[in-house]
């Protein structure tokens, strides 16, 4: 496998920074952020604090989707592991993702909080692959636009690889070796 720098921690930090002052312009105090675990570890570390800098005071929880296993394709159809985040109903929710690749997972979430009376969600990820998309799904808050290459580090992995990284990577080879 070859890894090949996609985007470095500084310019990470940058995008970090200029996604909170955009997110803070536009929620309400009583924000509930909703990290997607696993990819969005790191991000939503990141950025909780970029935003604590700018004065916005979250609560923050996690919610673990269902998702590709050991496999790069998307299984198609999603569903919530677990118990759901506590509180929603009149809540302004920020779901914070890695990625948004086909929009499938992110589309779920979106629905989740709605049906459970959020009274506003919104969706942030740090990539967006609007080229690979299967459904209508616009995230409010991009970090990087990304073309359909398969991105690892900063949480994201490769078969529960390289979500150590501090920075962000294409990664060329075949999975699961
Ligand atoms: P979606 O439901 O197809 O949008 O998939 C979202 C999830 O797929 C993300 O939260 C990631 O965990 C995973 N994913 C999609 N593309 C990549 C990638 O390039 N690298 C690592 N994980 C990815
Ligand atoms: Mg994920």
């Amino acid at each position: 496998m070859t890894l090949t720098v996609l985007h470095d921690e500084h310019a990470i930090a940058g995008r970090v920074a200029d996604l909170a002052q955009r997110i803070a312009a536009s929620v309400p105090a009583d924000l509930l952020i909703v990290g997607v675990l696993k990819g969005a570890f790191v991000f939503v570390a990141d950025l909780v604090r970029a935003l604590d800098r700018l004065g916005v005071t979250p609560e923050v929880e996690f919610m673990r989707l269902s998702s590709y296993g050991r496999s790069r394709e998307s299984a198609g159809s999603v569903r919530l592991l677990g118990e759901p985040p506590a509180a929603i109903s009149g809540r302004t929710v920020l779901v914070v993702d890695d990625i948004a690749d086909t929009g499938v997972s992110l589309d779920f979430a979106r629905r989740f909080f709605a049906e459970r009376g959020a009274a506003r969600v919104m969706t942030c990820v740090l990539l967006d692959k609007p080229s690979r998309r299967r459904v209508a799904f616009v995230p409010e808050f991009v970090g990087f636009a990304v073309a359909d290459v398969f991105v690892v580090g900063y949480g994201l992995d490769d078969a529960e690889r390289y979500r150590h990284l501090p920075y962000l990577a294409t990664v060329d080879g075949d999975a699961n070796r």
